[in-house]
């Protein structure tokens, strides 16, 4: 759990704890918390995600990080501290995914756009918008600090197969 290879976390998996408990606010904003969140950006790649958030490398504290260009457009890179979505407009079902949930993509209901107040890793606050894939990476991101996993969003039938599918491949060695 949270073994650390370098600057890469290892990225927990259901049935971890950790997913399922409300991070704690950062209070501290300091080089550490700089080093932390390159160590995030380079765990997230290494694992071929657009989204990390602290949990999911057993550090309960919210904090995420997002890149939905996967490294392709620097000014994409999206550090959210703290943050909370404080608007919300329509709505878009699409498939969704997570590190955490290797494998298991299904399709999630989620708001089309949003707008999210967090602060930076310097501590200041700010606002910032997105829609399509964006909007659906910060609401599934934010959901991981409050202890929420994508299947946690599913109809109750939906989400008891995919842990059956789940308990299969534990089973098999496969998780
Ligand atoms: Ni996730």
């Amino acid at each position: 759990m949270g073994k650390t290879v370098g600057k890469i976390h290892e990225v927990v998996k259901w049935p971890d704890p950790v997913l399922a408990k409300p991070g704690e606010p950062v209070t501290v904003f300091d080089a550490k918390l700089k080093k932390l969140v390159d160590e995030m950006f380079e765990s997230m790649y290494a694992a071929q995600g657009i989204g990390l958030a602290a949990p999911q490398i057993s550090i309960s504290q919210r904090l995420t990080v997002i890149d939905v260009s996967f490294k392709k457009n620097p000014e994409e890179k999206l550090v959210l501290i703290n943050p909370e979505i404080i608007e919300r407009e329509g709505k878009q079902v699409e498939e969704e995914g997570c590190l955490s949930l290797p494998e298991i993509r299904e399709k999630v209901q989620r708001a089309a756009k949003v707008k999210v107040r967090a602060q930076d890793v310097t501590g200041t606050w700010f606002e910032t918008e997105g829609e399509e894939l964006l909007a659906r990476a910060m609401q599934h991101e934010i959901d991981h600090l409050d202890g929420i996993l994508f299947i946690d969003r599913l109809s109750r039938l939906k989400r008891d197969l995919v842990i059956r599918k789940i308990k299969k491949m534990q089973k098999n060695g496969e998780w």
